[in-house]
């Protein structure tokens, strides 16, 4: 096929023109191998690489994986040249379809240096506030967009049934109306659909808007004894009403695209499950984005993982996928999907079906006449408002669990004179923001400071002000525990940062010598202590016994501040358990719903500094 002449009219690139004849226009024109590409996204390695195979393969998807910028450190200004950068290749391709360029901005842009994050989903289940977290929505895709990135591989809408699963943080509760309440991000990040929009199909609203991801379908929060990537046993009503209903909101939303779970159900993996994702999600729910497949999702179908490729492509592709999450292994991807389609073994039929979806989400997205980011809007770029909005999402999210022995120890008193703060989470900002944060793992070096924000000690010293003297000793010493000028001990220790598989843990404790560190600390001292983790973590009954507040802070993100709002400010805890805290992991198997026998804290329970 000859090159396009720009000056033909041309009905796909007329945004005058009706959405489907703009899509069928561009459909038209297009060749196996550029179908091929759109349907393939590659990480951002291959193209700095080398940037020819954007044009060579017609790529349609890229994505950066987390942390993988332009270099390390690199701001957002020049994360967006390099974003504007692979666009201009795309747009530059014989007909100029921009590419869809996704990462995970699932607690806010946390890839780039400077971003706002937010609190982890947990966390935001723990506020019950929908429209709050519809704003977090749109903070976050305006740093995303200001980044040239258009698409956020968000929100999880996983019910996290079992603690010991390693994505627990990323799901907003235990309970499937709570996580429903939540799909209200989707409307943050990309806009709310005007009265009218037809159900099912994708929305993205304006140039401030992302084009949002809900995953991971379906029953990922569901697997025995909470292995990730494992395998969910429910009949399927079951699985419908417990793990898809929320699935089914974020499509009333609009949601642009559905990545399918590394998970099975009843010994089925998803990403090969034709009844799920073209029966029941396309054809039953009605979803006309894009159901994108999961990082070397196709790989994972086989034995060992990457065998069979071609094998696995086919089935795929013939389960539902429409954009295939490469990410690395392109040229034998392209190939494979060619001589597939070449061979009659796949039906063209199908490759019209998925590119017509991928082209519909990006002009739904505005993407062919606006591909390109705004360098304007970097003042948005982790900007005061979006931190204040961060610090109210953290001071709506902490969970008091515990105040005073015999009477309410909050409000205090009065002001301390002299205040101990100690604890290996409480001057970290990369333990306080989790995984997913500067690196797929989060930074558990302790030496690590990448993200741009406030620790939790910063937080109190910058709230006590001038009245208040703060020792802070990570490990308070011998000589400091014998002080008896110190009136108050906030201690805040947890969870080291991890994600995905390697956060599956069967015992869910505080390692002994933390404990340990903490009851010395509150033999001596009225003690608070602020847990910092992702879950519910077994704490012993000696520790409860001996401090006098415990307060769950989940992984808060920058802004640390907020804790200090609940303990010195005149903020009121509001923040409610968004799951059962268990008192040993021995009861976690025979889990049912909400019911534990005998839980040491129950679904829904968060105090008041008054109760
Ligand atoms: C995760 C997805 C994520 C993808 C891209 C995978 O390992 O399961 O949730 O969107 O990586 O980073």
């Amino acid at each position: 096929m000859g090159e396009i002449d720009m000056k033909e009219y041309c009905t796909y690139r007329n945004p005058k023109e009706p959405l489907e004849a703009r899509l069928k226009d561009l459909l038209s024109r297009m060749t196996l191998e550029e179908k091929v590409g759109q349907i393939t996204q590659i990480e951002r390695r291959i193209a700095t690489a080398n940037k020819d195979i954007i044009t060579k393969f017609y790529i349609g998807g890229m994505l950066s994986a987390t942390g993988s910028g332009p270099f390390p450190d690199a701001l957002c200004s020049e994360w967006a040249d390099m974003v504007n950068g692979f666009q201009k290749l795309a747009m530059g391709t014989r007909l100029g379809i921009p590419l869809l360029y996704g990462i995970d901005a699932i607690h806010g842009i946390a890839s780039i240096k400077g971003a706002t994050i937010f609190p982890h989903n947990i966390g935001l289940g723990a506020t019950r506030d929908a429209d709050l977290v519809r704003r977090i929505g749109a903070a976050t895709a305006l740093e995303v967009k200001t980044s040239g990135i258009n698409c956020n591989f968000a929100p999880c809408v996983a019910v996290c049934k079992d603690p010991r699963w390693g994505r627990c943080y990323e799901s907003f509760s235990e309970d499937t109306e709570v996580v429903r309440n939540m799909t209200s991000i989707v409307t943050g990040l990309q806009g709310e659909p005007p009265t009218g929009h037809q159900r099912g199909h994708p929305f993205v609203a304006g140039r401030h808007n992302v084009a949002a991801c809900a995953k991971h379908f379906v029953g990922d929060g569901g697997t025995e004894g909470g292995k990730n990537e494992g395998n969910t046993l429910l009949p399927y009503n079951e699985l419908e009403k417990i793990h898809m209903a929320p699935f089914l909101d974020c499509i009333n939303k609009g949601v642009s695209m559905i990545m399918p779970s590394y998970s099975s159900w009843n010994g089925d993996k998803l990403h090969a499950n034709r009844f799920l994702l073209t029966d029941v999600l396309k054809d039953k729910l009605g979803f006309k984005g894009i159901v994108i497949s999961d990082w070397r999702g196709i790989d994972r179908l086989s034995e060992p993982c990457g065998s069979n490729y071609r094998a696995c492509i086919l089935s795929a592709m013939e389960s539902g996928i429409d954009m295939v999450m490469v990410p690395y292994r392109y040229d034998e991807f392209f190939d494979h999907l060619v001589s597939l389609v070449k061979s009659e073994e796949l039906p063209m039929a199908r490759i019209d079906d998925a590119v017509e979806r991928i082209l519909r989400v990006k002009f739904v997205a505005g993407l062919f006449e606006h591909p390109y980011t705004e360098k304007s809007w970097i003042d948005s770029f982790g900007c005061e408002k979006h931190r204040n909005l961060a610090r109210e999402a953290v001071r709506k999210s902490l969970v008091l669990l515990k105040n005073g022995k015999n009477k309410p120890h909050l409000p205090l008193e009065s002001k301390p004179k002299k205040i101990l703060v100690a604890g290996t989470h409480a001057h970290n900002l990369g333990f306080q923001c989790g995984g997913w944060t500067g690196k797929w793992q989060g930074l558990n070096d302790e030496n690590e400071r990448f993200p741009v924000g406030t620790t939790i000690l910063e937080g109190i010293i910058e709230t006590t002000g001038k009245d208040t003297e703060t020792i802070y000793e990570k490990e308070p010493s011998e000589h400091t525990l014998k002080r008896d000028d110190i009136s108050l001990a906030i201690v805040a220790v947890g969870e080291v940062p991890y994600a995905e598989s390697f956060g599956d843990n069967e015992k869910l404790e505080l390692p002994s010598e933390i404990t340990g560190m903490v009851i010395s600390v509150a033999e001596k001292f009225p003690t608070l202590m602020i847990l910092i983790s992702g879950r519910a973590l077994a704490l012993s009954p000696e520790l409860l016994d001996k401090i006098e507040v415990l307060i769950a802070a989940w992984l808060p993100g920058t802004e640390g501040g907020g804790i200090a709002d609940l303990v010195f400010g005149d903020y009121e805890f509001q923040g409610r358990l968004p799951i059962t805290w268990f008192r040993s992991v021995d009861q976690l198997s025979n889990r049912t719903e909400h019911m534990l026998t005998d839980p040491l804290f129950r679904f829904g329970d968060g105090l008041t500094k008054y109760t």
